[in-house]
């Protein structure tokens, strides 16, 4: 984000290590700092990804277990970015602004216990733990295009449930206006949440917010898992917002509060850069960014390292008709 991305981001088909290779070179690789045995953590996750398991290092790399969902039927045909490029291009900036830290430096969070609290401006505040994420509602998957600000963009199997079912359970009064999210703070666990560099200078905890009509659009999801499975740590586990008409950086990740306002609430890139980041943040290919064109993306696909996969970026992501609405009247290059 406000860091300059490397012009080829993209994952090397050969990053992904065959596996005799990799056991071979880990008792060497131990010996190398926590990155280097990091980088090949990521290639043996990219690999078992592919493979559909994760059992490669199994005392290391966390564990996601399958979900009962039902499926979606409208967007089957979409293309999806492989789970292997899902799970290790991501942007987590607790756990480090380049695009390959937080698969590398998550792998130990633990997400069990947990606590999600719903306050605020509602009659009846809860608070979810664990076991609740996955049970609470009827999971679906949603296949939504993802398409973050600086211009790459991905196809993801997400299942979850709509935030509408969980807002409607804490029953929002007249006052609440807009929806707070906050992501755990926990320093110890999370290292860019201390280290500048480490964490692209943001101040956190990461927070990010909608207004009520938004949160409560169909489209709006809590997502608890990808690919069938529930969220590895560098995806947002165990629960985190999916947002799919607005640049990736409103779909909070780990999420441990969400709060009903009346006033808007403060977001973590628009306090940092507020002329480079919006509150509204609606994908919107005629209004750039100061560092990235919006006009088009570059699709993250099973394409290898020079497939041609730049195209169009469409007003609110393609989801133009399911939201537009909500904006009638606006100017959405004041509102960015
Ligand atoms: N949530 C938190 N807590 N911290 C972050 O750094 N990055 C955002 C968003 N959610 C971020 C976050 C950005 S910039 C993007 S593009 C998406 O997560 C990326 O999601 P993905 O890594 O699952 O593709």
């Amino acid at each position: 984000m406000l860091i300059k991305t490397p012009k080829n981001f993209s994952l090397k088909d050969s990053d992904v290590t065959d596996e005799s290779i990799y056991r071979e070179r880990r008792s060497l690789l131990k010996q190398m700092g926590f990155l280097g045995a990091g980088a090949l953590m990521s290639s043996a996750i990219a690999k078992n990804a592919s493979a559909g398991f994760f059992s490669a290092d199994a005392d290391t790399v966390f564990q996601t277990t399958g979900l009962d969902y039902s499926k979606d039927t409208l967007n089957q045909g979409l293309l999806k970015t492989p789970e292997q490029k899902v799970i290790t291009h991501n942007n987590f900036y607790e756990f480090g602004s380049k695009k390959n830290q937080p698969v590398e430096l998550a792998q130990s969070f633990k997400v069990d216990p947990w606590q999600l609290k719903i306050s605020g401006e509602c009659d009846n505040p809860i608070t979810l733990d664990h076991d609740d994420l996955t049970r609470l509602f009827p999971l679906e998957e949603r296949i939504y295009r993802l398409r973050c600000v600086e211009a790459w963009s991905m196809v993801i199997p997400w299942i979850g449930f709509p935030l509408a079912s969980l807002l409607k359970k804490v029953a929002p009064n007249s006052r609440a206006k807009y929806v707070a999210f906050e992501t755990l703070y926990d320093p110890k666990q999370m290292p860019g949440q201390e280290n500048r560099r480490l964490g692209g200078g943001i101040k956190y905890p990461y927070v990010e917010g909608l207004r009520i009509d938004e949160a409560m659009n169909p489209l709006t999801l809590m997502s608890v898992g990808l690919y069938g499975k529930t969220l590895p740590p560098q995806n947002g586990a165990p629960i985190r917002l999916v947002v799919p008409w607005k640049y990736g950086f409103k779909s909070i990740k780990s999420i441990v509060g969400i709060k009903l306002l009346e006033q808007q609430p403060p977001t973590t890139w628009k306090k940092l850069a507020p002329r480079e980041y919006g509150f509204y943040a609606n994908v919107n290919p005629n209004h750039d960014h100061p560092r990235w064109s919006q006009a088009s993306e570059r699709r993250i696909s099973s394409g290898g390292l020079f497939a041609r996969n730049r195209i169009a970026t469409l007003p609110f992501n393609g989801y133009g008709e399911e939201v537009a609405d909500l904006y009638q009247g606006m100017n959405l290059s004041k509102h960015y």
